[in-house]
């Protein structure tokens, strides 16, 4: 519990994987998004400091300096200073996460969004679910340019989402329990210079874009509603097609192609890459009685996958 004199608040916030529409949703798609199990926190504490430092697994930074660590926090703390009238603080802000970073799950949201969550609580600040979606944007729109804001929705609001920049996000209802894994392959990547990327591709091909984004738009709508009803072979099947289109737009490398191969061997619906591509992760939606041993058998040689179910907890502050 917080009041009004609060010293320290901690929020946490989860992850996401894209189930359908990465990339054509920064072009107006619908994609849908749903969270992960793994969560970053972020608590706030206020101390004797000369300014505002940020902290995470031994590094530190004050908000006002210009090095590249913790950009997107910087940018969060300071846009939520400005708008509570108070520019100058001396708080400590400590990031943990479970998430890693760089593999198209959605760490820097779910930072940004506890971040905002945090903060707000400590500052008394206003912590509907608007206001921190926009400070959380500040953070992203930072490190990715042009976010369309489907990473910071799973992070502030979890379960699954079907989500479009214009008409924002409406919650699906899941009608039974789904599994997916997510494979790592351990390549870190930039999601800037994949949006870039998309952005020539889309250049030197408008009208063939043009149709994969309503392709983009049809795929998550068929997609939110196989969640809603559990059919996971159509869901896996959409999946399958989703991953079409990211591979004409060149975020599927090789790597991940001979990933999403092996997996594909037997005993699941479908797979695709989940984020920006170029390395970061795939899905797998595995048949749910096989998906301890699609788990095991990607382990082998992935041995960063794992499993996740689908948390219907967001943003939730700790203390
Ligand atoms: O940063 P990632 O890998 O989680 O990807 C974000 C999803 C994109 O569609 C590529 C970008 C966006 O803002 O929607």
């Amino acid at each position: 519990m917080t009041s009004k004199r609060a010293q320290t608040v901690t929020a946490s916030a989860p992850g996401k994987i894209i189930v359908s529409g990465e990339h054509f949703v920064v072009q107006g798609a619908f994609a849908v998004v749903a969270a992960i199990c793994n969560r970053a926190r972020v608590t706030v504490k206020k101390y004797d400091g000369r300014s505002t430092v940020i902290a995470s697994e031994g590094q530190e930074s004050s908000v006002n300096s210009n090095d590249r660590s913790f950009r997107g926090v910087k940018s969060v703390t300071k846009k939520i200073f400005e708008k509570c009238g108070r520019p100058q603080q001396n708080l400590r802000i400590e990031i943990e996460s479970e998430i890693p970073s760089g593999s198209g799950l959605g760490s820097s949201a779910a930072v940004c969004v506890a971040a905002s969550g945090a903060l707000c609580r400590l500052l008394n600040f206003k912590t509907d679910t608007a206001t921190i979606f926009d400070f959380a944007m500040e953070g992203e729109k930072t490190l990715h340019g042009n976010p369309s804001g489907v990473d910071v929705q799973a992070s502030l609001c979890g379960g699954v989402s079907l989500f479009n920049r214009k008409s924002g996000a409406k919650s699906i209802p899941l009608s039974r329990a789904i599994q997916f894994i997510v494979a790592n392959s351990g390549h870190e990547r930039n999601t800037n210079d994949l949006i870039e990327r998309v952005e020539r591709r889309r250049r030197r091909f408008p009208a063939t874009f043009d149709h994969l984004v309503q392709t983009a738009s049809f795929l998550s709508l068929q997609a939110a509603e196989a969640i809603s009803e559990g059919d996971l072979p159509y869901l896996g099947a959409l999946m399958n097609a989703a991953q079409t289109s990211l591979n004409w737009l060149g975020v599927s490398t090789s790597g991940l192609n001979m990933l999403l191969e092996q997996s594909l061997i037997r005993d699941v619906f479908g797979a695709k890459i989940t984020g920006a591509g170029g390395g970061g992760s795939i899905i797998i939606l595995p048949k749910p009685e096989k998906y301890e041993s699609v788990l095991t058998r990607i382990s082998k040689d992935w041995t960063k996958s794992f499993a996740t179910a689908i948390p219907q907890k967001g943003l939730q502050w700790e203390n």
